[in-house]
């Protein structure tokens, strides 16, 4: 298969959704099967996020995933000693640091990295004696792009959300800023990242970011999943009546 130049993640958070809204009773979906699917199909990276109310991926999931994913694994998670541990402790490839409200339904902005630089700054250099890459998901500004540069960071990841969501002037005046903000952390060597809300339509707009290498993608293709396969779940249902 030929490669792309940008590298897909693909965040499985919403397969654990699917699992833990039966209180993880089911076989299905089984999150490394869908892994092995993804890696068959060209994705090069599985993205997931354990959150602090654990309403998806659980802890069994970091400790699997980690030992047994054909891929490497790009652990998403809040700026926090306890996660910190965790993450020392099953050695994904990638932390992604995001902030984390407790309420929110998604991830819903970037991380204040100027707010959090001690801690942030600490982690990031305890991974990277581990061999763990830091990426920090931030909004796309000169001075978050910065303030991740000083703290170590190896990568930022462009909260794309409000982007994707604005509409006329506004989306032209974001798409504008993430250009800037691309060009300022590859002058500071930084990886350029991005996610959040990405869809078939702003992948076609997305690529054309200079000095993108990674998304992250995960809601969409979990809904794709659905709306391409729906018909062959069917069938199989109808064969097992028989
Ligand atoms: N990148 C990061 C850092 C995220 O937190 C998320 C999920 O919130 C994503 C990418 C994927 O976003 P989506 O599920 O909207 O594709």
């Amino acid at each position: 298969m030929a490669k792309n130049k940008i590298s897909l993640g693909v965040n499985i958070d919403h397969a654990a959704t699917l699992r833990q809204v039966r209180g993880n009773t089911t076989a299905y979906p089984d999150l490394l099967t869908l892994v092995k699917k993804i890696k068959a199909a060209g994705g090069r990276q599985i993205t997931i996020h354990l959150r602090e109310d654990r309403r998806h991926i659980q802890d069994f999931d970091v400790v699997h995933l980690c030992k047994k994913s054909p891929l490497p694994i790009n652990l998403e998670m809040a700026v926090s000693d306890e996660m910190l541990k965790i993450a020392l402790k099953n050695k994904p490839a990638w932390v992604c640091f995001v902030p984390e409200k407790r309420e929110e339904l998604t991830t819903e902005g970037g991380l204040n990295v100027i707010k959090v630089s001690a801690d942030i700054q600490r982690m990031t250099s305890v991974l990277k004696r581990k061999k763990i890459r830091s990426s920090y998901f931030i909004e796309p500004s000169l001075e978050q792009v910065k303030a991740s540069a000083d703290a170590g960071a190896d990568a930022i990841e462009f909260h794309t959300g409000h982007w994707v969501l604005s509409k006329g002037a506004e989306k032209k005046k974001v798409w504008k800023q993430m250009v800037e903000a691309s060009e300022l952390a590859a002058k500071l060597n930084l990886r350029v990242h991005a996610g959040h809300g990405l869809d078939f339509e702003h992948c076609k707009l997305i690529r054309n970011l200079p000095h993108l290498v990674e998304v992250n993608i995960g809601h969409s293709i979990i809904c794709y999943s659905l709306e391409l396969g729906i018909a062959k779940a069917t069938k199989e249902i109808i064969r097992h009546l028989k």
